[in-house]
């Protein structure tokens, strides 16, 4: 189990910044493209409406400038800059250094690809990269799932969108937001979600739901346990958005009831490594935290991998 040693710089998230394609495609839509209907979607799913269109270069560049623009942070004084995506705009080069050319960073800038889970790998290695002598990282998770994704099959196109969330982290004086972090992955079903290059998404739905249970909660509580907190002690889970009905038995299985849970499914879909982010920015927006409350970054997705953070929030205007 990694425990974070005593000593290590800590970081605090100061700014953070949202951005979702115009495009509204609501269920009654897909209703008139292929057979399925809303009151189907939204009931196995809780989607209602999602956003399509844009480039991952695009809409990361827009969310990745609000963040550095609430965090007041001078462009040229970001460290590393990391894109986790699992829908870069091309095979090569990766689609950070686009990204870090738009906002007119000069850093390191790579890309991420853990699926649903990048955004908190990419959380968990920016924190790496503080303890390792970086001050201030732009960590930003992007997806553009409508491009890999077959408009003709019920069972996918149903879930996928786009999007994208960012936030800056900042080296702080003393222990930092990061309590506690888990990263996972199981090679072995690999096959239950999965695109070629050049392909559509093909997904065993049911067997990705199973799973999707169980690593979320896997993944949550070796969080907690490396933060030494429990379920009672979490004010907000901030998990990734593929499925309402994931969450609620995930959360039922954690202790954590759904009014201490944030979700933006219902209006974005599931758009991957954007997903966490675009949630913790929608509760952050509706006041749901406070300094000093305890937050569960949980994500799932193809690999299959998961990874969670518990964080302690506050110090952001440290
Ligand atoms: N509209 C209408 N009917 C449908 C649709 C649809 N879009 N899709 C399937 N059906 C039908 C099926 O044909 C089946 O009919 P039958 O009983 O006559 O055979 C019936 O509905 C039930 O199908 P199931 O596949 O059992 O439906 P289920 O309740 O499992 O819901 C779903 C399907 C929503 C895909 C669910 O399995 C799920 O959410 N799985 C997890 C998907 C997910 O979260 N993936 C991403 C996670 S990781 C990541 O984010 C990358």
């Amino acid at each position: 189990m990694p425990t974070i040693p005593d000593g290590v710089a800590g970081a605090v998230i100061t700014g953070w910044g949202t951005a979702l394609p115009p495009k509204v495609l609501t269920n009654d839509d897909l209703a008139g493209m292929m057979d399925t209907s809303d009151e189907w979607i939204q009931e196995r799913t809780g989607i209602k409406e999602r956003r399509v269109g844009g480039t991952t270069a695009g809409l990361s560049a827009e969310a990745g400038r609000k963040a550095l623009e609430m965090s007041g942070v001078d462009p040229a004084r970001i460290d590393g800059l990391i894109l986790a995506t699992t829908t870069p705009d091309r095979t090569v080069p990766a689609t950070a250094p686009t990204v870090q050319n738009e906002l007119g960073l000069r850093c390191g800038s790579f890309d991420v690809n853990a699926a649903c889970s990048g955004f908190m790998y990419g959380l968990v290695v920016a924190h790496g990269l503080i303890t390792m002598g970086a001050e201030k990282i732009l960590v930003i998770g992007t997806d553009t799932l409508a491009r890999i994704t077959d408009w003709e099959d019920r069972n996918t196109a149903i879930l996928f969108a786009d999007g994208s969330g960012a936030v800056v982290l900042e080296r702080s004086e003393g222990k930092g937001q990061l309590l506690g972090w888990d990263l996972d992955a199981d090679g072995s079903a690999e096959r239950f979600l999965y695109a070629e290059i050049g392909g559509y998404l093909h997904m065993d739905g049911r067997e990705v739901f199973r799973r999707a249970v169980r690593i979320m909660v896997d993944s949550g509580e070796k969080a907690m346990a490396h933060a030494g907190v429990t379920a009672d002690d979490i004010s907000l889970v901030v998990p990734h958005q593929a499925n309402i009905r994931i969450i609620e038995a995930a959360c039922q299985r954690l202790g954590i009831p759904m009014e201490r849970t944030a979700t933006v499914l219902q209006h974005t879909g599931n758009t991957s490594s954007a997903s966490i982010p675009l949630a913790l920015v929608d509760a952050l927006d509706d006041g749901r935290v406070q300094e000093g409350d305890l937050l569960l970054l949980v994500g799932f997705g193809a690999g299959m991998t998961a990874a969670s953070a518990v964080l302690r929030w506050g110090g952001v205007s440290a």
